[in-house]
């Protein structure tokens, strides 16, 4: 695991858009699996730059959501297949036709989600996977004490996560109960997985995924067992780390593999 400790969410947005610039240089075709939430949010923006200047070509990128909300009527706000459409799909250029998110009004959930499972098998599975984390160490929405093995299902949200997400709806009560999310057996198919965290609400997640044991409690944790995951954290999101001199002198010491090794 490379842990990279940036000055600020600015560092964090322009470090993580130039990873996934270089990775779609490589491989124009990749599956890039996308996070929702706000984390991500300046990595889209900066790689919508890099795209505007001529120094990403994702035209060809193939793309799959995490998550989507259970229930909330088509061209809710909040919905993820909006979100995606208006932070993800319409700035980088996607094709839309590329852009998969599951299907949240599904009359058969269960369904779905084996359809899902299956369109990301048939895409070849995902090359690099981006993450952010919860503040009780969910990825995706894959909440704590989750299967450690499982694949992408309906879940219910926890009271914590409901709360947390409360400021994109009009109130607390009008957050969805249920979610569809890719399982953490899933997310840990992916190739490649680059997390994003900033702030200090996701310092006490992000010290026990990186640091703590893995355990169900920190969904996060798991991807200890990834042989790929690059974390890029600013000062605040790192400050319960307690190896940081650690990761600063391994940053420091192999600027030209960030990403690359770990
Ligand atoms: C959300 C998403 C996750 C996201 C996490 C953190 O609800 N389902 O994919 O990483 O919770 O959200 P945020 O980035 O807004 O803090």
């Amino acid at each position: 695991m490379d842990v990279i400790i940036l000055p600020g969410p600015e560092a964090v947005g322009s470090h993580a858009a130039n990873l996934i610039a270089q990775r779609a240089a490589a491989n124009p075709e990749m599956v890039l699996g996308i996070a929702t939430g706000s984390s991500p949010l300046g990595t889209y923006r900066e790689l919508a730059l890099l795209r505007a200047q001529g120094q990403a070509t994702l035209d060809r990128v193939r793309c799959f959501a995490l998550d989507e909300y259970v229930g909330l009527p088509d061209g809710h706000p909040a919905s993820y297949a909006v979100v995606v459409a208006d932070e993800v799909t319409t700035p980088l250029g996607l094709d839309p036709a590329n852009v998969h998110i599951p299907d949240g009004s599904a009359v058969d959930i269960h369904q779905a989600c084996l359809d899902y499972e299956q369109a990301l098998t048939g895409a070849g599975g995902v090359d690099l996977q981006i993450l952010g984390i919860g503040t009780n160490g969910h990825i995706g929405f894959n909440e704590p004490i989750s299967s450690l093995a499982s694949r992408t299902r309906i879940k219910a949200l926890s009271a914590q996560t409901r709360r947390d997400n409360a400021r994109f709806f009009s109130s607390g009560d009008a957050v969805p109960t249920h979610c569809i999310t890719q399982g953490l057996g899933t997310i840990m198919d992916a190739q490649e997985i680059l997390l994003v965290a900033q702030g200090p609400s996701k310092a006490e997640a992000v010290a026990a995924a990186i640091e703590g044991p893995v355990a169900s409690m920190c969904p996060a944790s798991l991807l200890q067992f990834h042989p790929r995951v690059t974390v890029l954290l600013d000062e605040d999101a790192a400050s319960q780390l307690t190896l940081t001199d650690y990761y600063r002198f391994v940053t420091d010491a192999k600027p030209l593999l960030i990403g690359e090794g770990q």
